[in-house]
């Protein structure tokens, strides 16, 4: 062991999914039932420092300046066991993780925190991890947070089945066909910023369960997958943002559906959602995209961005942030 990687710093950004992954073939492992497809953004990156601190007894987590405890400091202690137990190591870490967007709020800031703490914590622990291999150390922390680990339009791929190692086979890829005209921009409307009541984990489990509609989702988002490919690769945005609206609205009814049904989406979300239709039969080209929580995206092509945004902050009342495809996770200290 170098003393130079004892400790490891990464930045990684949330991604939104355009073909959404909502529900689990294996929840310990962290499979998904379908491949799913994100654009990863340019805003809002979490920077988290990993330091090996041997003869300390337990992990020590700081979140935003908190120490973490409950339900998150337990995520991130079951995510360094792994680690542990892969490297034959031992030594507690001091984990210490900053956000710049509003956690639990459907804003991917899970996505981002474990694609930088998995990019941190194999360094500092030496786990020699190729960009698959941090993808899918991630995706054990938080699904999404797989297609954090890459820049650009991602793709996850479900575990084929029959495939021997299951585990092995569930990854995200950049995608490197992508038409280079197609020059979209992600408008986040923060409508509310509070943390969910219900996690994302829940709801998900909750709707495969229980949703009679979650059935009939789960073949359209398979169709919905190489549909999606094609129009990225013909650089074909009005496709996009159909695929990938259709794709969203059709998760929100598999969970509102639900017993007891799940609803993320507010008024405002509802009201927004409408205005976004209306634009659209006005010939705008805007299309939403809605994930755990009441928050909207709108896709739409970068130079209409400034203005479109400045419409969408009008109508809702609140701040937006305009987001193009953005970098993937990178440790800016650390290793060697
Ligand atoms: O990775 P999780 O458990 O936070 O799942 C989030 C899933 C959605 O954001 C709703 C959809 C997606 O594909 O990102």
């Amino acid at each position: 062991m170098t003393s130079r990687s004892l400790a490891a710093t990464a930045v990684a950004h949330p991604n939104i999914a355009l073909v959404k992954y909502w529900g689990k073939l294996d929840e310990e492992l962290i499979l998904p039932l379908a491949d799913s497809l994100s654009m990863t953004l340019d805003v809002f990156p979490t920077t988290t420092t990993v330091r090996l601190a041997p003869g300390q007894a337990q992990d020590c987590v700081r979140i935003d300046g908190s120490p973490a405890a409950g339900e998150p400091l337990r995520r991130i202690t079951a995510f360094l066991d792994r680690l542990r137990i892969r490297t034959g190591r031992t030594e507690r870490a001091l984990v210490e993780t900053g956000n710049t967007v509003p956690v639990g709020a459907g804003l991917a800031s899970s996505a981002a925190g474990f694609a930088a703490l998995a990019v941190a914590a194999a360094t500092a622990y030496e786990a020699g991890l190729d960009p698959a291999g941090l993808s899918r150390l991630a995706r054990r922390g938080s699904g999404s947070a797989c297609r954090s680990v890459f820049g650009g339009f991602v793709h996850w791929h479900a575990a084929a089945p029959g495939a021997q190692d299951r585990d092995h086979a569930s990854y995200a890829e950049p995608l490197d066909d992508v038409h280079p005209g197609l020059q979209p921009a992600m408008i986040a409307v923060l409508l509310q910023t509070t943390p969910k009541a219900v996690s994302s984990r829940e709801a998900m489990h909750r709707t495969v369960a229980t949703s009679p509609l979650y059935g009939s989702w789960l073949r359209s988002t398979r169709e919905a997958l190489p549909s999606m490919r094609s129009a990225l690769r013909a650089g074909d945005l009005e496709r996009v943002g159909a695929i990938a609206e259709r794709n969203a609205l059709g998760m929100h009814a598999t969970m509102e559906t639900a017993l007891p049904p799940v609803r993320y989406l507010t008024p405002a979300s509802h009201h927004l959602l409408a205005h976004v239709r209306t634009m659209r039969a006005n010939g705008e080209p805007v299309w939403a995209t809605m994930d755990a929580g009441p928050n909207v995206k709108v896709l739409c092509p970068a130079v209409e961005a400034p203005r479109i945004a400045a419409e969408l902050a009008a109508v809702s009342g609140s701040p937006t942030a305009i987001a193009r495809p953005g970098p993937g996770a990178i440790l800016v200290a650390g290793g060697v």
